[in-house]
């Protein structure tokens, strides 16, 4: 585990939460290794179905990701140690003809397929739902293929503010999605609703794919966002001119300080396929220039209001005020 201050309190406060640990397009045939919350895991598919259990075997301590998945389970490359869907070792070779000590398991965990990722809680009964995402399988959409933009060295809800947070946009992405002659902020609504933080505004920005469906002008136009926000989680619904553009983006928090991001867009406009290279370049160019920046925040985790660290300007940063608080009550990362 690391020795980032807090980070205790962080996993312990992230592990009622559904989590993607990898898109499915990703699992392949064999185990699959991955992490989550500092806690190493391993998920295979056995007959269809799927499992993820501790990536450590009971016998010698080897990682089960590097064996192989047989007709009966996930077999260990050391010396064979087979374990069924709920890690249960149903296979000893060197002690075959006698019965299997019921000590020979791993811990096994939830585990999901959703919108083309594979979720895993480290709890039995995940507190929250996965994220929803209306507009994957609602046939007005299109979707793209899912990115996945492997490790940032970021706190999860750091990257989600990153999100939320539109005041930076004419800063960190000029001439794309703002104009640093118009750095003034829009008027927000953040609420709660349900399992969420949800935001709302109103704001003008340089026309491009996402909002016109062709590369624009670069006039400002009118667009209005609607973001639903958990701790590691946003998605976003941008409507313009052209239509509704839908961008879910969840991140697996492996660690307080390294998470994955995984991003998907949806849109009701534009929706040839052979268009999606140029939204995905596009959302590609977005996070390469949110990086760095989001990478370079400290504390790793968020402060805690109190501490006044972080002095944030009223009323344009009251999406991230509303974000922080519920983060507060919800016991994540304080140091
Ligand atoms: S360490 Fe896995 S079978 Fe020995
Ligand atoms: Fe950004």
């Amino acid at each position: 585990m690391s020795a980032v201050p807090g980070s205790e309190d962080y996993c312990a406060a992230l592990a009622p939460f559904w989590h993607p640990v990898l898109r499915v397009e990703d699992l392949g045939e064999g185990p699959h290794g991955c992490e989550l919350l500092g806690r190493p895991l391993t998920v295979f598919r056995l007959n269809g179905e799927l499992a993820c259990l501790d990536d450590v075997c009971r016998h010698f301590g080897a990682s089960l990701s590097l064996g192989d998945v047989t007709g009966s389970g996930l077999r260990c490359h050391y010396h064979g140690w087979t374990y069924g869907l709920d890690g249960r070792c149903v296979d000893i070779p060197a002690r075959r003809g006698v019965a299997i000590p019921r000590e020979a398991r791993v811990r096994s965990y939830p585990v999901e397929e959703r919108y083309g990722l594979v979720w895993a809680s480290l709890v039995e009964q995940p507190a929250h739902p996965i994220p929803e995402f209306p507009e994957h399988g609602d046939d007005r959409y299109h979707l793209t293929p899912i990115r996945a933009y492997g490790e940032w060295r970021a706190t999860a809800p750091r990257i989600v503010m990153g999100a939320l947070d539109d005041t930076h946009f004419p800063w960190v992405h000029p001439g794309l999605l703002g104009d640093p002659a118009h750095p003034e902020p829009p008027d927000h609504e953040a609420f709660r609703e349900g399992e969420y933080l949800v935001s709302r505004y109103t704001t003008l920005q340089p026309a491009n794919e996402t909002i016109s469906g062709q590369d624009g002008s670069g006039e400002l136009e009118p667009v209005t966002y609607t973001n639903w926000c958990t701790p590691t989680t946003i998605r976003l619904r941008k409507e313009g001119p052209a239509g509704t553009y839908a961008i879910y983006q969840a991140m697996c928090p492996l660690g307080p300080d390294r998470s994955l991001v995984f991003l998907q867009m949806a849109r009701d406009f534009d929706r040839d396929p052979e268009r999606d290279q140029s939204y995905l370049e596009f959302e590609d160019q977005i996070q390469d220039q949110d990086r760095p920046v989001i990478e370079s925040q400290r504390p790793w985790l968020l402060p805690p209001l109190s501490a006044r660290m972080t002095l944030f300007v009223r009323p344009a940063d009251l999406p991230l005020i509303a974000f922080q608080r519920w983060m507060e009550e919800l016991g994540v990362p304080q140091v």
